[in-house]
C-alpha cells in the first residue's frame, strides 16, 4: 500500500515539473526576444542622440571658427599700445552680484544660440546698423570688418573742450584708447583669449568686428598722472572719475558700461569706458539712468 501510494503522487508531482519547465524556456525565450527587439528599437534613437553632441561641437567649432585668425600687426598706436585694457581688474564683489549668464543653467535652445552674448553663427554685415539715427555696436550689432572710419573728429573735439573743463576743476585727462581698427581689435581680443580664456575675455573685451571702439565714438579716459587706475575700477571711484561721470553728457559723452548693467551691455562695469553721443542724445540718455540699449530699446 505504501510503496502504491508513493508512486500516485510522484505522478503527478513529474508532470508539474514539466509543465513549470516547459513555461520556463517559453517565458525566457520571449524575455530574450523582446529584450533584443527592444534594443534595436532604441539603437536609432542613441544615435541620433550622439549625433546632436556631435552637431554641438561642430557648432562650438563654428563658434570659435567665426573669430577671425588673422593676426595683423597693432598698429602703434598712441598710449594703448601697451595699456591698452591690460590692466584690467576683475572686482569679486562685482563678480558675485552681477546678473551673468555664465551662473544660470542654460537651456538646450539658449545653449545652441547664444555665446557670451553673441549670437552663434552670426555674420558680420555689410553695413553698420543705426538705430534711430544712433550708431550701435555691442554683441548684438557688429560693424562690418572694412568699417575703418578712424577717430571720429567731433567726438575728439568735445574730448578737449571737456578735458580742458576738468582742468578747471583741478583734473588732467586724457583718452590713452579711442579708434581701433578690426584688425588691432583681433590683435587685443586674441592676447586676451590666450591670456584668460575666452569666458574672462568675453567679458571685457569685444570680439574683433563687434567694438564700439571701430566706431571712433569710444573713448577709453583716464588721468594723466595716474596710469595705476586706467582700466580699473577704482578710476570710478577717484576725484576725477566721479567729475567725469557726473559731467561727461555735458560735452555729449556717456558712461557706456555701467555698474551691474552686465546682462544688458554684455560687458563687466568699465569706469574708463566712454561713449560720444552728442550733447542732447548723451543728457537724455544720462538722465533717463538707464543703458543705450535700453534706451534704444534694443536690450
Ligand atoms: N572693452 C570694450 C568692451 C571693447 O573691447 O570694445
Ligand atoms: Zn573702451
Amino acid at each position: 500500500m505504501k510503496k502504491s501510494t508513493f508512486s500516485n503522487k510522484k505522478k503527478p508531482t513529474l508532470t508539474y515539473i514539466i509543465i513549470s519547465v516547459v513555461i520556463l524556456v517559453i517565458a525566457i525565450i520571449a524575455i530574450v526576444y523582446f529584450t533584443s527587439d527592444s534594443v534595436g528599437k532604441n539603437e536609432p534613437q542613441q544615435g541620433s542622440q550622439v549625433e546632436q553632441e556631435q552637431n554641438k561641437d561642430t557648432e562650438d567649432e563654428n563658434t570659435d571658427s567665426e573669430q577671425p585668425e588673422e593676426q595683423s600687426e597693432a598698429p602703434i598706436d598712441s598710449d594703448s599700445k601697451e595699456t591698452d585694457e591690460e590692466q584690467v581688474e576683475e572686482d569679486p564683489k562685482e563678480q558675485d552680484g552681477n546678473v551673468n549668464n555664465e551662473d544660470k543653467e542654460p537651456n538646450e535652445s539658449e545653449t545652441s544660440k547664444v555665446d557670451n552674448g553673441y549670437i552663434v553663427g552670426q555674420t558680420l554685415p555689410t553695413e553698420p546698423t543705426y538705430i534711430d539715427g544712433v550708431l550701435i555696436a555691442n554683441k548684438k550689432y557688429p560693424l562690418p570688418k572694412t568699417f575703418n572710419p578712424g577717430e571720429n573728429v567731433e567726438a575728439r573735439s568735445a574730448f578737449e573742450e571737456m578735458a580742458a573743463a576738468a582742468r578747471q576743476a583741478g583734473y588732467e585727462l586724457t583718452a590713452f584708447s579711442t579708434f581701433r581698427s578690426f584688425e588691432y581689435q583681433t590683435t587685443l581680443y586674441n592676447r586676451y583669449v590666450e591670456r584668460d580664456g575666452k569666458d574672462n575675455a568675453d567679458r571685457y573685451s569685444a570680439r574683433p568686428g563687434y567694438s564700439e571702439h571701430q566706431t571712433g565714438l569710444a573713448f577709453d579716459i583716464g588721468e594723466v598722472d595716474r596710469q595705476d587706475l586706467w582700466l580699473t575700477s577704482e578710476f570710478g571711484e577717484s576725484e576725477a572719475g566721479k567729475w567725469l561721470v557726473a559731467n561727461a553728457h555735458l560735452y555729449g559723452f556717456i558712461l557706456r558700461y555701467p555698474q551691474g548693467k552686465e546682462d544688458i551691455t554684455g560687458y563687466m562695469y568699465e569706469s574708463w569706458h566712454f561713449r560720444y553721443l552728442g550733447i542732447p542724445l548723451a543728457t537724455k540718455v544720462k538722465e533717463s539712468g538707464v543703458t543705450l540699449e535700453e534706451y534704444l530699446g534694443i536690450d
